[in-house]
């Protein structure tokens, strides 16, 4: 699946990831998160590379604008049971920091919801912390609602964390 979308000058490419998009995935997943966002545990273990044994290329969808990789999709079936069949998980969102604000973000969702259409997937589900609100109201302009509170599910930063469960129905 490729989407090849044109937004104001530029031009924004999503299609699947492949091995060699793995250092540039890297430095864009260092730089994108923060405590709002994601887990700082996370940040602080040393990688040596994006990829992984459980998730490779083919769990991604990537963005590229000029012919960078600035964004990138997590996208895996969120059971491995047959009861759960049909349900995808976003696990994971994220834009370049230089790149935000252009459309990006809502040109993986759009993709996200083409791919899932494609696999015949009824449901998309994914996690976002409440203080993530910027991230949420892309989903919320996406068609994702909240399906559940987490309440202080994690502690960040020294401070319970609620997260959030939204899911789009197709
Ligand atoms: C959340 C995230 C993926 C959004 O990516 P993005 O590419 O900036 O998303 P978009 O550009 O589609 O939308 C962001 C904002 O830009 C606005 N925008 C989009 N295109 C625009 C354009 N051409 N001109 C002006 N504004 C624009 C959107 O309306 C939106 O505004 P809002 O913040 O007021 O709601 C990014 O901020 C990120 O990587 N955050 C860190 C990781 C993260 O939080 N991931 C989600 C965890 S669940």
């Amino acid at each position: 699946m490729v989407q090849d979308v044109t937004m104001t000058a530029e031009r924004v490419l999503v299609r699947p990831a492949a091995e060699a998009d793995d250092p540039a995935l890297l430095a864009l997943d260092s730089a994108a998160w923060d405590s709002s966002s994601g887990f700082p545990s996370f940040r602080a273990a040393l990688r040596g590379s994006f990829f992984t044994e459980r998730a490779g290329p083919q769990s991604y969808l990537v963005a590229e604008l000029g012919g960078d990789v600035v964004g990138y999709v997590k996208l895996q079936d969120k059971y491995q049971f047959a009861e759960g069949a049909g349900v995808l998980e976003v696990a994971g969102l994220a834009v370049s920091p230089t790149a935000r604000g252009k459309g990006i973000g809502s040109t993986l969702l759009d993709a996200v919801a083409t791919e899932a259409k494609q696999r015949g997937a009824r449901k998309i589900s994914l996690y976002v912390f409440e203080t993530n609100t910027s991230a949420q109201r892309l989903y919320e302009r996406h068609g994702y609602v909240v399906e559940g509170r987490r309440i202080a599910e994690f502690v960040i930063d020294g401070a319970p964390r609620t997260d959030l469960s939204l899911a789009k129905y197709l």
